[in-house]
């Protein structure tokens, strides 16, 4: 067992899809060990997407990912990091398999609905964002 990282970004979350996005990844196996609503403020999104700082859409994804509430969510199952790639599909929502979240609820290559950390180092870094080890709920 092993834990990821999974923003529940802006537009998902404005256009109430929160609650069908979480039951599809609790029905895909994972198991919810943290979560949080919350906004992300400039600062935390420019160090969180710091890997992005000289792409083209760096200042543009800075003001989504600040626009409105996100649901951050800690994750657990087995090989979660690629378990749930798999399930969230490619960054443009075109290129996304169909059935995967990101074909289903994303917008754009931008507003793709739903983060999720690319390894398991970037999962460490991640999740100390936003959540203290010791504040994980183990689960049975
Ligand atoms: P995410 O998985 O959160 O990682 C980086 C984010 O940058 C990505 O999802 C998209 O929201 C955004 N992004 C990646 N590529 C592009 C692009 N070419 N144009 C605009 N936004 C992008």
């Amino acid at each position: 067992m092993n834990i990821t990282l999974a923003i529940i970004k802006p537009d998902a979350v404005e256009r109430r899809k929160m609650g069908s996005i979480l039951a599809r990844l609790e029905e895909e196996g994972f198991r919810v060990r943290g979560a949080r609503l919350t906004r992300l403020n400039e600062a935390l999104a420019g160090e969180f997407y710091a890997v992005h700082r000289e792409r083209p859409f760096y200042e543009s994804l800075k003001a989504f990912m600040t626009s409105g509430p996100v649901l951050v969510l800690a994750l657990e199952r087995d090989d979660a990091v690629a378990r749930l790639r798999a399930v969230i599909g490619a960054t443009d929502p075109a290129e996304a398999e169909a059935g995967t979240i990101r074909a289903l609820y994303a917008e754009n290559k931008e507003r793709n609905a739903i983060h999720a950390s690319d390894s398991e180092e970037t999962a460490a870094r991640e999740l100390s964002f936003f959540f203290a080890t010791g504040e994980l709920i183990a689960v049975g």
